[in-house]
């Protein structure tokens, strides 16, 4: 099919599956705004920047969450509220919006070294990819909140985050101060 002609065929898709309200928020992201912000960056810190994240991989989380495989006292109850639709709809919705830049400045030269030593030996750019971007269930690490990033690996490594016992076994062997330099890097990037 010419590029016109597959434009043309997704827009009548478009217009037949979702006729009125396509482009409108799913109605329940308004709850996410709340700790997730209203323009993408996140009220605190400790809360991850879910703008502009892979959609296979919020949907991933927002499932395990709801299934208990992954906990959080602030993001369970309402990954129990949602359905399956709901999810999906919402996993698209925002990893449509734009990646917001939470200005998060290069570290020291010794941390640069440190996380590239680490990265290299565990390989994490082939799955998360060169730019960091990730793809599907793999998830953006590039730019996302540095105090979050660090919480998270501890989580897996310690085993408090359980859902993908890979990620918990490859961090299984660094210590506080490389997970720490590995944070911050990867959130100036
Ligand atoms: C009360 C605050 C709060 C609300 C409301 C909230 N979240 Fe969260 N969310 C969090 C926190 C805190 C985390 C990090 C949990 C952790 O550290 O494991 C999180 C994590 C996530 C993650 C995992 C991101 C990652 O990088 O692993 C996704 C996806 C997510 N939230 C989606 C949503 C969606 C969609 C909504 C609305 C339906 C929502 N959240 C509402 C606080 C909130
Ligand atoms: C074999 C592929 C693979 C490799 C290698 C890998 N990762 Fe991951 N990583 C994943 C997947 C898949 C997830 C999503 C896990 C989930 O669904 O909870 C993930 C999740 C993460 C998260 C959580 C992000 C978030 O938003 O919560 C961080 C941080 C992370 N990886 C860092 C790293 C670092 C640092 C390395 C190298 C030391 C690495 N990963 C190597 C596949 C990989």
């Amino acid at each position: 099919m010419t590029r016109t002609g597959t434009l043309l065929a997704l827009a009548l898709l478009a217009a037949v599956a979702a006729p009125a309200r396509a482009q409108e928020p799913p109605e329940k992201a308004a709850l996410c705004a709340a700790c997730h912000g209203a323009a993408g960056v996140p009220i605190n810190p400790e809360t991850p920047v879910i703008w502009g994240q892979n959609a296979g991989y919020i949907y991933i989380q927002l499932r395990d969450f709801k299934a208990g495989h992954r906990r959080n006292p602030q993001m369970s109850p309402i990954a129990e509220s949602l359905d399956k639709q709901e999810m999906k709809d919402l996993a698209m919705y925002f990893a449509d919006q734009p990646w917001p830049n939470l200005q998060q400045p290069l570290p020291p030269r010794d941390d640069i070294t440190r996380a590239d030593s680490v990265n290299n030996q565990a390989a994490c750019k082939s799955c998360h990819l060169d730019d960091w971007h990730g793809d599907s269930g793999t998830p953006r690490l590039a730019g996302q909140s540095s105090t979050y990033l660090k919480a998270t690996m501890q989580a897996f490594r310690s085993g408090a985050r359980t859902n993908n016992p890979s990620m918990a076994a490859l961090l299984g062997s660094y210590s506080d101060r490389d997970i720490e330099a590995v944070a911050r890097f990867l959130a100036s990037q």
